[in-house]
């Protein structure tokens, strides 16, 4: 049996394969919480049931020692998961000694650098299920709105986002990169599928330390043929609004284990704010940031503006200088592009980059220039501007980032089983 099924089984005789988790016992009675994966049991050995050799061996238990239990399972409101089972028959099939992680509070270079057993804390256990279905929540929702999944290469030449946090290797001798996005070959199945998504791993050598970025996350992006940056919104807020809803109706007891607030998740209800970028810097300024119109944000102006507002709020319009080359240039203000972020609330700040992407070959080959790109890798990207060019947009969501946000993390190291970061590529 597993232990989230318990309810199904009342009254009746089970086996439980799992580890320990805590054992607490008094002379007559010793309580051994047994975990699974999918949840908590509390073991009641009695002593007036059991023999006395099998009662001290369930009070000498120790943490994460592996085992099977047997009894009956019954309804206990006060028990963990609300059931109990009085354990008959107990088969240890690996004692661990000294488990490092104990009750006590440990320092967070030491959880980081035990994270394969940190994972089966209660707190990881529930923020990492609530990643599960967030992922799930993300597919579900394309699929069931025309989204093809398209994946995108890994290794590729091109710099989607920017040379400075390329991580290169060596191809048969040749350079390549790790993708740092799946957004260029994005536009070309979006030329062929007309809604695509890509969703995988992204790698950027960020070479500063914050909570907001890993060197290796989770990024699903889907990108729209007949689609401008302002359509491009209202997927997002209905795809973001999704999610959170997913999440808050499945992940009941996770949000408890964490001491989520869910208040401010409920009120994450489309339609989101739109606000443009000369509207954010002026917001800034009166908050008494010395930000000037041209600079872009960082994480201390997004927390600023994210915390003016109760739902996600989009910023849009930025300063060309600020976005990637592929942004299409704003016809009726050519210093900006026709982009958009998404800020999360609770002070999270970005959780999406999306926009409209430069469709006029011209104007494409000229970006390309100015950045200092090599135009040969980007051949076939220009030729989607040649053969059938159309209004397209997409965006990329940050898995790590939107886990945060829900779930209240100060940092996006516990988003992820194990986090790749400046300093921390190990276990
Ligand atoms: O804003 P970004 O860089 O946009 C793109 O990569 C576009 N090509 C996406 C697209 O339009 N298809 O990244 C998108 C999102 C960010 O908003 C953030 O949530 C996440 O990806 N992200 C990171 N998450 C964790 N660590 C990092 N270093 C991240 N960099 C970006
Ligand atoms: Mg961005």
């Amino acid at each position: 049996m597993y232990i989230d099924k318990a309810a199904a089984h009342v009254g009746t005789e089970q086996t439980v394969d799992g580890w320990v988790y805590n054992v607490r016992s008094s002379g007559k009675v010793a309580f051994v919480l047994v975990r699974d994966g999918t949840g908590i049991m509390q073991c009641v050995f009695s002593k007036a049931d059991v023999d006395s050799e099998m009662f001290d061996t369930a009070r000498r238990l120790t943490q994460e020692t592996s085992l099977s239990v047997t009894g009956v399972v019954s309804t206990e409101r006060r028990a963990p998961g609300g059931h109990e089972m009085h354990v008959q028959r107990i088969s240890v099939h690996q004692a661990a000694v000294d488990y490092p992680i104990t009750p006590k509070e440990h320092g967070v270079d030491f959880l980081m650098n035990n994270r394969h057993l940190w994972l089966r804390s209660r707190r990881q256990w529930a923020v990492l299920r609530i990643r599960a279905v967030v992922i799930t929540s993300v597919r579900e929702y394309l699929d069931d709105n025309g989204f093809v999944i398209m994946d995108a290469p890994i290794l590729s030449t091109n710099a989607c986002e920017g040379s400075s946090t390329l991580f290169a290797t060596d191809y048969f001798g040749m350079p390549a990169y790790l993708s740092q996005s799946g957004q260029l070959y994005n536009e070309a199945t979006a030329m062929a599928f007309g809604r695509v998504y890509c969703f995988g791993p992204a790698f950027r050598a960020e070479k500063s330390k914050t909570r907001r970025h890993l060197t290796e996350f989770w990024m699903v992006e889907p990108e729209m043929a007949y689609c401008d940056w302002s359509q491009n919104c209202d997927v997002q807020e209905q795809f973001v609004a999704y999610i959170v809803r997913q999440v808050l109706n499945k992940c009941v007891e996770e949000l408890s284990i964490i001491e989520r607030d869910t208040a401010p998740l409920e009120k994450i209800v489309t339609p989101f704010p739109r606000i443009s970028y000369d509207e954010a810097v002026a917001l800034l300024q009166q908050a008494g940031s010395s930000i000037q119109w041209g600079e872009d944000f960082g994480g201390d102006e997004e927390t600023l503006i994210s915390n003016h507002f109760e739902r996600p709020v989009f910023v849009y319009g930025y300063p060309k200088a600020c976005k990637a080359f592929y942004m299409k240039t704003n016809p009726s203000n050519p210093d900006t592009v026709l982009c958009a972020d998404l800020l999360a609330p609770e002070g999270y700040g970005e959780i999406i980059g999306g926009g409209q992407r430069e469709d006029d070959y011209q104007l494409l080959l000229d970006r390309v220039r100015a950045e200092g790109l090599r135009e040969d890798d980007y051949k076939w990207y220009l030729d989607l501007r040649k053969y059938g060019s159309v209004v397209h947009s997409g965006f990329g969501l940050g898995i790590e980032r939107t886990v945060a946000w829900v779930c209240k993390l100060p940092h996006l190291r516990e988003t992820i089983p194990f986090p790749r970061l400046l300093d921390k590529i190990y276990p």
